[in-house]
Formats: C-alpha cells, sequence, structure tokens
C-alpha cells in the first residue's frame, strides 16, 4: 500500500514537471514569436526554428525503423483509442498529430461511421492524423496528403518520409502524397485529376493557420466536397500561445452561416479545437 501511494504520489509529481516545462517552452516560444513580429533578432530566431525543426527530423529519423517495422506488420490495435495512444507515443512520437487526443478520436469515430472513400488531407506534418484517416477509413479508400515542405505552421516533412508514410495505407487503399502549396490553382488542378471526377468524403483543413489562408484552403477546396461529405478543420478556438493562428476568426464566420459541430476537450486549453461542418 505504501509503495503504491508513493508510486502515485511519483506519477503526480512527474506529470506537474512536465507540464510546467511544456508551459515554459511554449511561453519561450510566445515570446520569440512576439520578437519576430517587431522584427527584434529574427535572423537568429529564424535560425534556432530551423536547428529545432532540424533536431525533430533527426530524432524521427532514429526511431523511423522501429516505427516501419510496426506499420509493415500492421502490428497496431484497430480500436480508435488505441490508435490514438499509438500516433501519441510509439516510437518516440514519430508520428505523432498536433492534436489534443481525445479531440482526435473524437473526429476519427465520425470519420469510421462513414467509411469515407476519398480523404483529402490539407497540412500533413508528421504524419500522425494522416495515419488515423487511413486507419478509419474504407478498406478501398483513396487518400490525398497535401503539404508544403517549409510550409507555415508546421514546417512540412522531409522527403524521406514518404518512404515511412507510404506505410500507412491498408493494402485495398490508395495513397497520394503531394508536396505542393495548397493555395495554387494549379494544385486544385492535380487533385482534381487524382479524384477523376470523384467527390471528397472527408476534407481536413490543417495547414496555413492565417485567416487569408485558411480561407483560401475552405474556397478552393470546399466546392470539391460530396453532397453528404464533412470538413474538418483544426485550432479552432482562440489561440492564446500565437496571434499568428487565426483560424478561430474564419470559423466564427462560418459558424454564423453553416451547420458545424465543435470537438474541444476543454475550452480553457487555450489552443487546438477541432470544427465540423456538414452540408
Ligand atoms: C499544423 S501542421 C499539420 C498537422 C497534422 N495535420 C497533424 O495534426 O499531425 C500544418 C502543415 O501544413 C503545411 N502547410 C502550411 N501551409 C501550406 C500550404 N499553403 N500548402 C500546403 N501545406 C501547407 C505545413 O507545411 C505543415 O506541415
Amino acid at each position: 500500500m505504501f509503495h503504491e501511494d508513493a508510486a502515485n504520489d511519483y506519477d503526480n509529481r512527474r506529470k506537474i514537471v512536465a507540464n510546467l516545462e511544456l508551459h515554459m517552452i511554449a511561453t519561450i516560444k510566445t515570446q520569440l514569436r512576439q520578437m519576430r513580429r517587431e522584427g527584434k533578432a529574427v535572423g537568429l530566431i529564424n535560425a534556432i526554428a530551423y536547428g529545432n525543426y532540424q533536431m525533430k527530423n533527426l530524432k524521427d529519423w532514429m526511431n523511423a525503423g522501429t516505427m516501419k517495422k510496426l506499420l509493415e506488420r500492421r502490428a497496431f490495435s484497430q480500436e480508435t483509442d488505441k490508435l490514438v495512444q499509438f500516433t501519441m507515443t510509439e516510437s518516440g512520437g514519430a508520428i505523432r498529430p498536433l492534436q489534443n487526443p481525445w479531440e482526435i478520436g473524437e473526429l476519427m469515430k465520425r470519420v469510421r461511421a462513414k467509411q469515407p472513400r476519398v480523404i483529402v488531407e490539407i497540412g500533413t506534418a508528421k504524419g500522425g492524423t494522416l495515419f488515423l484517416f487511413c486507419q478509419h477509413a474504407a478498406d478501398d479508400a483513396t487518400i490525398i496528403s497535401l503539404d508544403l515542405p517549409f510550409g507555415r505552421n508546421g514546417g512540412g516533412y522531409p522527403k524521406w518520409k514518404e518512404k515511412l508514410y507510404a506505410k500507412f495505407a491498408k493494402p485495398g487503399q490508395t495513397l497520394h502524397l503531394m508536396r505542393a502549396n495548397s493555395h495554387l490553382d494549379e494544385t486544385r488542378t492535380r487533385i482534381e485529376a487524382l479524384l477523376k471526377g470523384r467527390k471528397i468524403d472527408v476534407l481536413m483543413i490543417d495547414a496555413d493557420h492565417s485567416y487569408e489562408g485558411v480561407k483560401r484552403d475552405y474556397d478552393l477546396y470546399s466546392p470539391l466536397l460530396a453532397d453528404d461529405g464533412f470538413i474538418a478543420m483544426h485550432d479552432v478556438i482562440l489561440n492564446r500561445f500565437d496571434p499568428e493562428i487565426e483560424v478561430h476568426r474564419f470559423w466564427d464566420e462560418l459558424k454564423a452561416t453553416e451547420k458545424t459541430e465543435e470537438l474541444v476537450h476543454d475550452y480553457g486549453q487555450g489552443n487546438l479545437g477541432i470544427g465540423i461542418v456538414r452540408r
């Protein structure tokens, strides 16, 4: 009993320290972003951001071998909660989604209920959401991932990760990994060519988080949605850490005119939140 109490106490203290660390990192990042907006030490801050991005990719590269083997053997449960947990923690978080676990789990339950045959994801980054989309889509689905190398809000992914992401698809699925700027008309034309007349059942918008950026993605790709399809959009609540994330402004406009649903774990969390728009 004594040992159990001590272990729980240790676990609680570890969680508090981990949360404090996350809070400190978020505060430092917020301050650096603010300095950059004010034009202070821009070169240095960009160099730190680039170094940080490359360090994370190096860590992912070291863990990619284990992840690749697990993907090849399809050594993961098919239950939504376990799949989310897999992406969050497996192989040092090599494919960790930039999401709240509860929120992305709720979205995936809706995806599974729909059994979409066509999914388009704009904004893939470390691949966590793409992996989850593949596992929750129909066995013969076509999934298109669109990401811009060094794009805003995440920085895309290096080319070597393509081989890893290609293993996300179930045997009967077709996965396209497109590296392009979603805002260009020619990118939409390329997506339409891949769709071959089919409509999109689930469209995920999680790329450029500026007001103009998210609006452009919505305006360009929502006309390709099937009548019974839905659009999911990330970071819909006001972000108190980063004023450059403006999705909430566009989301508030959509809420006033469209049929919407919000998946927000805790409105006090100060960021994240998934919005769903249905026709
Ligand atoms: C927040 S991350 C995506 C996170 C991912 N959905 C997840 O939850 O794990 C945003 C991604 O969008 C990409 N991006 C930003 N602007 C883009 C654009 N104009 N076209 C395509 N991708 C873009 C970035 O490169 C980045 O990888």
